[in-house]
């Protein structure tokens, strides 16, 4: 079965062609990211009209590097919640229209749902039940992922997203956007343990995170040694302010999958792709010799393959809509 698919919940326009839930023929990505930088941040007005300008470009480019038609393909798939209410719109529509005009079934998918799946193209065998750190620019959750569409959040972030708290720290030391990616460039071979931070946890919620102690504590250094006039080592501040970020992650899933059972471990997200995050939790996986999962770097990021590979498993489940599908800001993963 092939599935064309579409993602625009943020400032990635994105298509793709995936087979069988698995087998990418085409992954097609329109980064948006040169625009936002002058910005220090995504603007949501002008991502939907980016979006605009570039789904049917986009939608003919996966058809085209996958060698088909629309009369080749099976359903469509598209994001439709949670991300930026403007960008999922144009996605949502866009593919509407497709199934309007050639009749195909439209398919309804979770952004974060098509995260965790991103590690179904990256690694065939994979298969429910696992546990999955999903950490994102919006969300950090630890998740049952109990089938391919049956899900239970066990631990969340009580005010920051772990990406966010990434960009956020990035900005204030100069780094340009997307800050996540640049503070892990820039924090390679620093010294964690050269500035001192605070190790947040949530009393009575051990699997919880909260991160926004954690960047205060990087905006007090900064702030400290600008009124001092004192240089600060981006590279040691980002090493270390990354490490207690992974720290908090790492704790907090390995209580979890202690607690309930998991040996079978799982990233997703775009914060998956930070170094420090995969190396750790592979230390942490291989010392109580669990399997850690996580996806292709190309597949961290928002991208339209990941949106089929859950398509698949959506229509399996007969999860299908009609062309009233609306898309959703906000909208749990359960
Ligand atoms: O999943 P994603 O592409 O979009 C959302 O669904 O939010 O995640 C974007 C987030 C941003 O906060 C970005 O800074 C972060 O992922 N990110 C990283 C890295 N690459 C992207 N954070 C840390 N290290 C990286 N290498
Ligand atoms: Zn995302």
């Amino acid at each position: 079965m092939k599935i064309l698919s579409l993602e625009s919940s943020c400032d990635e326009t994105a298509a793709a062609v995936v087979e069988d839930g698995r087998l990418v023929l085409s992954n097609i990505v329109a980064s948006q990211v040169e625009e936002h930088k002058i910005y220090g941040g995504v603007v949501p007005e002008i991502a939907s009209r980016r979006h605009t300008e570039a789904v049917s470009g986009v939608v003919k480019s996966a058809l085209d590097e996958a060698n088909c038609t629309l009369s080749d393909i099976d359903a469509v798939a598209v994001t439709y919640a949670p991300g930026l209410i403007g960008a999922l719109l144009v996605g949502v529509n866009y593919a509407k229209g497709l199934c309007m005009a050639t009749g195909l079934p439209l398919v309804p998918v979770h952004h974060l749902r098509s995260h965790i799946a991103s590690n179904y193209i990256t690694h065939p065998e994979l298969k429910p039940p696992f546990l999955c750190l999903v950490v994102s620019g919006g969300h950090s959750h630890i998740i049952e992922v109990k089938d391919y569409t049956s899900f239970k959040v066990v631990g969340y972030t009580h005010d920051d997203a772990a990406g966010e708290a990434m960009d956020k720290a990035a900005r204030a030391m100069g780094l340009p956007y997307p800050g996540g990616l640049n503070l892990d460039r820039a924090a390679k071979g620093g010294n964690p343990s050269a500035y001192k931070m605070p190790h947040p946890r949530v009393d009575g919620a051990p699997y919880d995170f909260s991160f926004s102690g954690l960047k205060t504590a990087a905006l007090n250094i900064i702030n400290s040694a600008n009124q001092k006039n004192e240089e600060i080592s981006v590279k040691d501040l980002g090493a270390s302010y990354i490490s207690a970020v992974v720290r908090c992650l790492t704790e907090n899933t390995e209580k979890a999958a202690i607690d309930l059972g998991y040996k079978t471990i799982a990233l997703a997200g775009g914060v998956s792709a930070n170094s420090v995050l995969r190396e750790e939790m592979q230390s942490l996986c291989s010392k109580h010799g669990w399997k850690l999962y996580a996806p292709d770097l190309k597949y961290c990021g928002d991208n339209g393959a990941m949106v089929g590979a859950q398509g698949y498993y959506e229509f399996l489940a007969g999860h299908t809509a009609g062309l009233d599908l609306n898309a959703c800001a906000c909208m749990s993963i359960e």
